[in-house]
């Protein structure tokens, strides 16, 4: 997918997600809250649902968690316009409730859909909620700081799911802030061992069945999570160093997935700066 079409593809479900009635909680919503982001990052953060600034906003994480969540990326040298950022349901739950379980499965497409389009290497979970859908079975005090491949069913192509506490249960419980900047500090290897995993797939596709050749080594039973947690690599991780295929043609020993789209479009130049929603 190009650059513009990702982008259009990103724009499509915000649009429907704006108009959504498919559960009750969009009787009680002031905005939707899409998500916003990189449209070409290898990293998506993905939260539990809009609370009160963020229903104000219709934008994710602009509230108290959101100022930790900025904090935490910068402890990585990330900033938040690099990666994506969405929740599993996309309207508010009144009075901040938890999301019930009939409401994020009428969310779920969204999510599956802007996965799908997003094709990230590495997908950071933020609390429990977000954990669930992508590590089922785990407990979040087990699985903070750890890493662990994603079921292709969740949208992620290839990705590796990495879990983090919610911001707002660090600015609960100063320990739980600790764990938060020791785990996030794993966050940058998680994406280059994952960067690495899919560069091997695309030379070589039967290299990538199953993921297990990263995990392997260091996963004690399938789908049990890696160690160490949070370990802090001197490694230089940017989430966005995907070419754009229409401006940077693949080198001819990485194959493409798949053949080029012949599209109409004419490509527009990618912008380092470009991104959705924020403006
Ligand atoms: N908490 C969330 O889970 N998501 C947001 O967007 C804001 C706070
Ligand atoms: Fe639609 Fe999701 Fe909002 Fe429910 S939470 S109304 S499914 S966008």
């Amino acid at each position: 997918m190009t650059h513009a079409e990702r982008r259009a593809a990103l724009e499509a479900i915000a649009d429907e997600v704006r108009a959504c009635t498919r559960c009750r909680l969009h009787r009680s919503r002031t905005n939707a809250v899409p998500g916003e982001g990189h449209p070409d990052t290898e990293v998506v953060f993905v939260g539990e649902g809009p609370g009160f600034n963020e229903d104000r906003l219709g934008r994710p994480f602009v509230g108290r968690a959101g100022d930790l969540l900025v904090k935490l990326l910068g402890s990585i040298d990330w900033r938040r316009d690099e990666v994506y950022i969405t929740n599993v349901v996309k309207c508010r739950p009144p009075d901040n409730r938890d999301p019930q379980p009939d409401e994020i499965a009428a969310c779920q497409p969204y999510l599956r859909r802007q996965l799908e389009a997003l094709d990230p290497a590495l997908i950071v979970t933020l609390g429990r909620h977000s954990m669930g859908r992508f590590m089922p079975g785990a407990r979040i005090s087990d699985a903070h700081g750890t890493v662990r491949p994603a079921d292709p069913a969740t949208g992620a192509r290839d990705a590796s799911v990495y879990a983090l506490y919610h911001p707002a249960a660090a600015l609960r419980t100063p320990a739980i802030e600790r764990a938060s900047y020791e785990d996030v500090a794993g966050v940058p290897a998680a994406l280059e061992a994952s960067r690495a995993r899919r560069a091997r797939a695309a030379v070589n596709p039967r290299a990538a069945e199953p993921a297990a050749d990263v995990f392997a080594a260091t996963t004690a039973a399938p789908g049990a999570a890696t160690e160490p947690r949070g370990v802090a690599l001197a490694v230089d991780a940017r989430p966005v160093t995907r070419p754009d295929p229409a401006t940077h043609p693949v080198s001819p020993t990485v194959p493409p997935p798949r053949p080029p789209d012949p599209s109409p479009m004419v490509p527009s130049p990618v912008d380092p700066d470009d991104q959705l929603g924020l403006f």
